[in-house]
C-alpha cells in the first residue's frame, strides 16, 4: 500500500463492523479505548443483534451506534469503511462487492475470502477507487503482509516457511511434552482455540489459505488453495515427538512455498523441524514466518497469530492506513505452475506386527523407487505385535517417497498406513 496525500483530514471517517464475535467486538473495544481522532464507529451488524448489543462485549460502546441485523442498513448508509469480521465466502463476497461498488473501503480478516476471491475483490476496489486491506487475514497480529508488501518488495523472495495456524501450534507444542492428539485437541477446544469441528485447522485448510495470500504478496504469484496439498496432523502421535527428539527435531504444522525454476512448490502439513531452527522455538498459539530473499537473506516474523486483541490491532492499523490515505498497490501478479513436490529428507514411521525381514522389505521398497535410507530408529519397550519404528531417507522427491509408502502399505505386517513427514533441514 503506497501513501497518497491524506484524505480530507477534517472529515470524520464513519466505520461499520460486520460480525460482533471475538474479533469484531475486540475491534470495537479497541476503537473505544484508543479514541482515534476522526474515527467514529457508527454501525454494528450481526444476526440476532440484540443479544450482542446487551452482552458483556458491548460494554461502554456508547449509545450513538446503530445495531442492526439488516445488512442493507450498512450497505445503504453513509459509512466510509466496512470492517468485516464474520468469515467465510458466502454471503460475505456479495456484501463486500456491494460495499466497494457503493464507495466504501473494506478492511477484512477473512482468509478464505481473500485466498479464493482476493484478486477479484482487489480489481473491483481499484475500479471503484476504493481500498481493500486484509493484513489481519494472515498471522493475526503479526504484520507479515504489510512487511512483505512494503518492507521486502525490493527483494526477490524465493522461499516462505512457517507456522500459520496457532491452533495446530498449540496442539503440537503440547504434544511435545508427551500428550496424545485426542487429549490436546480437547484442551484446545476447552481453551477456545479449536472449533467443535477442528478440520479447518488440523487438516491444514486454514494454513494453506494463508499461505496462498502470502505467496501473492511476497512472490507476486496467484495460486489457489485447491492446488496446495494439505496433510492432516491427526495422524501424529506422542511417539513421533520421541523419535523426532532423537533426530534433533520437533514436529510442527508447516506451511511452505518455494519459487524454483518459475514453479511454485507449496505444501502444508506436519513436518520435522530441527530444534536449531527459529520455527521450532514457537510455542502455544504463536505464529512464525521466515522469508528468504535472494538479496536480503532471511527475515523472521513472529508473534500472536490469533486472538481478539492481536487481530484487532492488525485491523485497526489497516483502518488507520485507509484513513491516512493509503491507496491499493496494483501488484504485478502472475500465474505460475504449482506443485506439492519438494526434494527433502523424509521421516517414515511404521507400526508393524514384528517379524524377521521387515526392515529388508522396507529397504527393498525404498530402493525400488530410488530412495536411500539415512537412518533406522527403534525405541525399546514396545510390544512386538504393535511395534513402532522409524526410517529416515536421504533427500528425495515427495512423489518418490509417496510411491514407496504405497508399496509398503500393502505389506501384511503393516498395522496402519505409514506416516510420512517431510523433514526441514538447517538450510530451510
Ligand atoms: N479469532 C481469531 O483469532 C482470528 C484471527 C485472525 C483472523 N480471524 C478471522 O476473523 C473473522 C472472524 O473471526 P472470529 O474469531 O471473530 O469469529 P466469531 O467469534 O465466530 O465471530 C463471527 C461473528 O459473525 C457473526 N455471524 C456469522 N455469520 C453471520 C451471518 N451470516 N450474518 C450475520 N452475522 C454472522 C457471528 O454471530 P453468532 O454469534 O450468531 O455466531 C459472530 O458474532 C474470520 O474471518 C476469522 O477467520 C480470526
Amino acid at each position: 500500500m503506497a501513501k497518497a496525500p491524506a484524505r480530507k483530514t477534517s472529515k470524520t471517517t464513519r466505520v461499520a463492523i460486520l460480525g460482533f464475535g471475538t474479533v469484531g467486538s475486540s475491534v470495537a473495544q479497541l476503537l473505544r479505548a484508543q479514541r482515534f481522532a476522526g474515527i467514529e464507529l457508527t454501525h454494528i451488524y450481526n444476526r440476532g443483534v440484540e443479544r450482542k448489543r446487551t452482552g458483556a462485549t458491548a460494554k461502554g460502546l456508547g449509545a450513538g451506534i446503530v445495531w442492526t441485523e439488516d445488512i442493507n442498513d450498512v450497505l445503504r448508509s453513509k459509512v466510509d469503511v466496512i470492517i468485516e469480521t464474520i468469515g467465510g465466502i458466502d454471503p460475505i463476497e456479495g456484501w463486500l462487492k456491494a460495499a466497494l461498488k457503493s464507495g466504501k473501503h473494506v478492511v477484512t480478516a477473512n482468509k478464505q475470502l481473500i485466498a479464493y476471491k482476493g484478486a477479484e475483490l482487489a480489481r473491483l476496489a481499484r475500479a471503484n477507487n476504493r481500498v481493500l486491506v486484509y493484513n489481519a487475514a494472515v498471522a493475526g497480529g503479526v504484520p507479515v503482509i504489510p512487511a512483505t508488501l512494503h518492507g521486502l518488495q525490493g527483494d526477490r523472495i524465493t522461499r516462505l516457511s512457517g507456522i500459520l495456524n496457532g491452533t495446530c501450534n498449540f496442539m503440537l507444542s503440547h504434544m511435545e511434552h508427551g500428550a496424545e492428539y485426542a487429549d490436546v485437541l480437547k484442551q484446545a477446544q476447552a481453551a477456545g482455540y479449536a472449533e467443535a469441528d477442528p478440520s479447518a485447522d488440523v487438516d491444514g485448510y486454514d494454513a494453506r489459505a494463508k499461505l496462498c495470500i502470502l505467496v501473492r504478496a511476497a512472490m507476486q504469484t496467484g495460486i489457489s488453495p485447491d492446488d496446495v496439498p494439505a496433510q492432516t496432523i491427526r495422524t501424529i502421535a506422542a511417539i513421533d515427538f520421541q523419535y523426532a527428539k532423537e533426530l534433533g527435531c520437533t514436529v510442527r504444522q508447516i506451511a511452505c512455498a518455494e519459487l524454483r525454476d518459475n514453479v511454485i512448490h507449496a505444501r502444508v502439513g506436519p513436518m520435522l523441524v530441527p530444534k536449531s531452527s527459529p520455527i521450532a522455538w514457537s510455542h502455544g498459539t504463536q505464529n512464525m514466518v521466515v522469508t528468504s530473499g535472494r538479496y536480503g537473506g532471511d527475515v523472521v516474523f513472529s508473534g500472536h497469530g490469533a486472538g481478539g486483541n492481536p487481530t484487532a490491532v492488525a485491523i485497526v492499523s489497516d483502518l488507520l492506513s485507509v484513513v491516512h490515505g493509503a491507496t491499493a498497490v496494483a501488484l504485478p501478479v502472475r500465474r505460475r505452475a504449482v506443485t506439492g513436490e519438494f526434494v527433502a529428507p523424509h521421516y517414515l514411521r511404521f507400526i508393524v506386527r514384528d517379524k524377521p525381514g521387515i526392515v529388508s522389505a522396507i529397504s527393498g521398497a525404498l530402493t525400488k523407487v530410488g530412495a536411500n535410507i539415512d537412518s533406522i530408529l527403534q525405541r525399546p519397550g514396545y510390544p512386538k505385535d504393535a511395534l513402532p519404528f522409524v526410517v529416515t531417507t536421504e533427500p528425495c522427491r515427495t512423489s518418490t517417497v509417496e510411491k514407496a509408502v504405497r508399496l509398503i502399505s500393502k505389506m501384511d505386517t503393516m498395522l496402519e498406513k505409514p506416516l510420512c513427514l517431510q523433514m526441514l533441514t538447517d538450510e530451510d
